[in-house]
């Protein structure tokens, strides 16, 4: 397992629909900030201008109908150019880079939801990212019933055209949450689970608390 680059720390917010990451991510950021840490807030897919592209392909419910496969090749072609451009030279300046969502998702999408082979997942991770890991993962877990009814009533307000993988089924979404736990029981020093179906100040001070504690 490669460690993350440079000098910086690399941040990894994992979970299922609606398991509150983007608010968590934004409250770390700004709870870092003022601890004086240089902070670089991304995401996957679409933490590049190329990858923005990518992600309304991937996400937007109106129109595609990707093949489970060609739907990995694009995750993985986006997280490339991600790693590339974002994370690791953020990582070379210092900073600490928090993604909203890394290859734990494409494990536990493409993988346990699709059905694709996970070890496929990781040789091409390991092939084609150098298997680059990030330091700490803190998978925010949620039963699916809860976090897609956060995530469909945001969706409602009609903001964003990103519904695509909330419209699948609620098996899907079990086999999700499985391989986040997973993943995690296995990756033990590197990840932590949060349970995300508390009050959100609950759920961020634990975040909070596992990041300092990771940052030394
Ligand atoms: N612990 C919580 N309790 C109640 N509501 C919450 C909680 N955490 C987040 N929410 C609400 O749920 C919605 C989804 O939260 P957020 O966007 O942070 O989740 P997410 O994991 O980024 O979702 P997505 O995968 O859809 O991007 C927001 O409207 C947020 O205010
Ligand atoms: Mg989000």
């Amino acid at each position: 397992m490669a460690e993350a680059g440079g000098k910086g720390h690399f941040i990894v917010l994992e979970g299922g629909e609606g398991a509150g990451k983007t608010g968590a991510i934004a409250f770390l950021a700004a709870e870092l900030g003022a601890r004086g840490h240089r902070v670089t807030v991304t995401r996957e897919p679409g933490g590049t201008p190329e990858g923005r592209a990518l992600r309304h392909l991937l996400l937007s419910e109106s129109g595609n109908d990707w093949a489970p496969m060609a739907e990995l090749l694009l995750m993985v072609a986006d997280r490339v150019q991600h790693v590339e451009r974002v994370v690791k030279p953020a990582l070379t300046r210092g900073e600490v880079v928090i993604s909203d969502r890394y290859v734990g998702s494409t494990i536990a999408y493409q993988g346990g939801g699709r059905g694709i082979d996970a070890a496929l997942i990781l040789d091409l991770h390991a092939r084609l990212l150098d298997d680059f890991w990030p330091d700490l993962t803190l998978v925010l877990d949620v039963p699916p019933e809860v976090g897609l009814a956060r995530s469909r009533a945001r969706l409602a307000q009609g903001a964003v055209d990103e519904g695509r993988f909330e419209g699948l089924d609620l098996d899907f979404h079990r086999r999700v949450r499985q391989s986040f736990l997973d993943q995690a029981a296995r990756a033990e020093r590197f990840a932590r689970v949060i349970d995300a179906g508390r009050a959100v100040e609950d759920v961020q001070g634990d975040a909070l608390a596992a990041v300092l504690d990771r940052l030394g």
